[in-house]
């Protein structure tokens, strides 16, 4: 006989508690743990977790590592960000908020893919996925659509179809008979993807979990399914512009600063080849308050165009806005303007924005958002087709970054007739048709930019 009990989980971090509280104990969040009714089998009958191989230790040379071999996707991006391809038996989480375009990228790849591939879905009609297929203009004779949201139905129909690849859309909609409470509890979440988990291990078969993410950014349901899964994936990007980044946040099987970069068209996803071309307009110079910064993001090199607006505050406290770009870093480097170069921003409202609707991780663009920022606000347009490349430190130094050499090709093949960077990389005065300037500090940024 089933136990049924009550447990109080918490929606952020996935701990539980036999007692409702008002804030989480273990992550300090309020309001966010709720009741659960579990009934569980009895914890004996329970097959542990990765019970392929019996128990048997062995020596790393007795290991044939020939059978990680890679499934290629059929989509260079998507391949790029997992490491190199699909590794059998490996469960992927692929977060991001409702319509950014999940759905989109699995079912393209499913039809792309040379694989037979059942697609779950638990969200859309098999109509309305065959429209989006068809919009899509692919067709993979081999793809099985199955609309379920009951795990224990889905397992006989995985067994009878016996797919190489299985995509799940997605986990909030799935259910098991063994836990009570609804879809998309943390109970149920962590339930069903821990099965889904042993049939990836024990059959081969890599998956595709598609998870929705909250307000705040993290994937819904417990942080632990995060845990769980061997890859997390994050789809990025502004619904209202055509770009997105996938961005790998854990990978147990590659890098994780890798991304991939599509712009979303009418038919579906597609992979940019110049991802530096279409993020900064030709005669973005011709403004004041915008600079052109050079950054890298795991293998890729980028030119974003970065844009500044400093204006009297207009209410007492002055506003921070930034989009694309930490707010940490972007109030560190008004303070080092403010201190070591001698502006008054305290009294200023800042806007921040990087164009696209990317978001920027690279401390390299520190420089170039500085740029902008004392190009508004001497409201002059900064020297002519610059790009800019550099960390700033809390003392105002100009710091070097990292693979600079690429950062200068980059530069130099998108047409930039001059690069400012660290004066730390004691480089040549041109690099082919590239003028090379060194700034040491922020005091030398601002007089070259002072009116
Ligand atoms: P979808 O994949 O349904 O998002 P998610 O699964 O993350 O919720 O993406 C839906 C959005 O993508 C929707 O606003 C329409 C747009 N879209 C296109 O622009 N072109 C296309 O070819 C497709 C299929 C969708
Ligand atoms: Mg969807």
């Amino acid at each position: 006989m089933a136990k049924v009990k009550k447990i109080y989980y918490c929606q952020h971090c996935g701990a539980r508690y036999s007692q409702w509280m008002g804030q989480c104990p273990s992550c300090k969040k309020w309001n966010t743990i709720v009741e659960e009714v579990v009934s569980k089998r009895d914890l004996k009958q329970d097959v542990p977790l990765h019970s392929i191989s019996p128990a048997q230790a062995f020596s790393l040379g007795e290991i044939n590592t020939t059978q990680t071999r890679r499934i290629s996707t059929g989509n260079k991006e998507l391949d790029l960000v997992l490491g190199g391809g699909l590794v059998p038996g490996s469960v992927i989480l692929l977060g991001g908020e409702p319509g950014i375009g999940k759905s989109t990228l699995m079912l393209q790849t499913a039809l792309q893919i040379p694989h037979k591939v059942l697609y779950i879905s638990g969200e859309e009609s098999p109509e309305q996925i065959a429209m989006r297929a068809s919009r899509l203009g692919f067709d993979n004779p081999k793809l099985k659509i199955l609309p379920q949201t009951h795990l224990q139905k889905i397992f006989p129909v995985i067994e009878a179809e016996k797919p190489e690849i299985l995509v799940i859309d997605s986990i909030q909609t799935l259910y098991t008979d063994h836990v009570e409470s609804a879809p998309g509890s943390v109970s149920q979440i962590r339930e069903t993807a821990a099965e889904l988990i042993k049939l990836a291990k024990q059959s081969g078969i890599p998956v595709f979990i598609i998870g929705h993410i909250t307000k705040e950014g993290y994937i819904a349901g417990p942080k632990v399914l995060e845990h769980m899964v061997d890859t997390v994936l994050q789809f990025e990007g502004d619904r209202h512009h055509q770009y997105r980044i996938l961005r790998s946040l854990k990978n147990r099987f590659g890098s994780t600063h890798e991304i991939g970069i599509f712009e979303m068209t009418s038919k579906g996803l597609e992979t940019v080849e110049n991802p530096s071309g279409v993020l900064f307009r030709e005669q973005y110079d011709q403004y004041s308050g915008t600079a052109a910064g050079v950054i890298v993001e795991g293998m890729r090199t980028l030119i974003v165009e970065t844009q500044a607006l400093v204006s009297p505050a207009v209410y007492g406290t002055p506003q921070r806005s930034v989009t694309g770009y930490d707010p940490k870093r972007l109030n560190m480097i008004l303070a080092v303007l403010e201190k070591k170069a001698g502006y008054r921003l305290s009294a200023q409202d800042v806007f921040v924005n990087i164009a696209g609707g990317f978001r920027i991780t690279d401390p390299g663009l520190d420089l170039a958002v500085a740029a902008a920022i004392l190009s508004s606000v001497e409201n002059k347009v900064i020297p002519p087709q610059s790009a800019w490349t550099g960390e700033i430190g809390l003392t105002g130094e100009i710091r070097p970054v990292s693979h600079v050499e690429k950062r200068i090709a980059e530069a130099g093949k998108n047409g930039f007739e001059v690069i400012y960077l660290s004066a730390h990389h004691k480089l040549e005065n041109q690099v082919n048709d590239l003028k090379i300037r060194s700034l040491s500090n922020i005091s030398e940024l601002a007089s070259l930019l002072k009116r």
